[in-house]
């Protein structure tokens, strides 16, 4: 093979092309080779390049003041601050639906990131308060228990005194199930007969449920 190249070129060489025709191909080699070139290195800066063009030379631009990313704008007062106009809400927002899902993901959310310090009780007697950490206020005391519900997202977004926020570790949606479960906790430990349906009052008694449903309107309590 090698040989025969060699044989190949030799014979190339031999006969001596025209200077017209070599021009010819040297200039089209010439562009040829220079478009390639062109697409393959397309004149860009890299990440964190020196630029000549800008002032600052940072070729990288600052990102212009008031920028949002698409799919960030947080223009919903309500959901994102817990607030309007500087003062707590007193309801879920508008978006919220309270069912099951929702306290059941406020309740794993709590455990995982409330309940260390507040207890799952919250009461403020969780293990790290336990070992030290200081107590927090019980959800219970009236003066929380009567807060509006846009105190808690408030709290789990910006901390309050000693405690930290947890607005990286819990997303807007998460912290209104929390808030939302905080509540349960409030009403089930501030709970009385009257909360139970009369029909399953037995039960907190000691004795069987009403067996038949009438037995519901026994009580005289308003439950409709
Ligand atoms: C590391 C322990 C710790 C964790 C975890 C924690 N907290 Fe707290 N929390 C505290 C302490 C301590 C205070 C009281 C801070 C102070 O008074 O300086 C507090 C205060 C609060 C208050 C304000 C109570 C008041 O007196 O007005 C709320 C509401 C609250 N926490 C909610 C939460 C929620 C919701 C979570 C979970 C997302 C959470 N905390 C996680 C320790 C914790």
């Amino acid at each position: 093979m090698a040989i025969a190249l060699t044989h190949a070129r030799t014979a190339r060489r031999a006969v001596p092309p025209s200077r017209a025709a070599l021009a010819v191909v040297l200039l089209s080699a010439a562009l040829i080779t220079g478009c390639r070139q062109d697409m393959h290195d397309t004149p860009r800066y890299e990440a964190l390049e020196e630029s000549d063009f800008f002032a600052d030379k940072r070729a990288m631009r600052p990102i212009p003041e008031g920028t949002v990313a698409r799919g960030n704008l947080r223009e919903d007062d309500v959901y994102y601050t817990g607030k309007v106009d500087g003062e707590v809400v007193h309801t879920l927002p508008a978006q919220i639906t309270v069912d099951k899902a929702l306290l059941d993901r406020g309740q794993q959310r709590y455990n995982i990131y409330c309940a260390p310090c507040h207890s799952t009780l919250g009461d403020g007697n969780g293990t790290i308060v336990q070992r030290g950490y200081k107590r927090p206020a019980s959800y219970h005391d009236p003066r929380l228990r009567n807060m509006g519900i846009g105190y808690f997202y408030d709290v789990i977004t910006n901390g309050f005194g000693q405690m930290p926020d947890y607005s990286a570790q819990v997303a807007p949606a998460d912290r209104w199930a929390i808030a939302a479960y905080i509540r349960a906790l409030q009403l089930a430990q501030a709970g009385t007969i009257d909360d139970v349906p009369a029909a399953d009052r037995g039960v907190l008694e000691g004795g069987a449920p009403a067996a038949a449903p009438e037995a519901s309107h026994g009580g005289g309590a308003a439950h409709d």
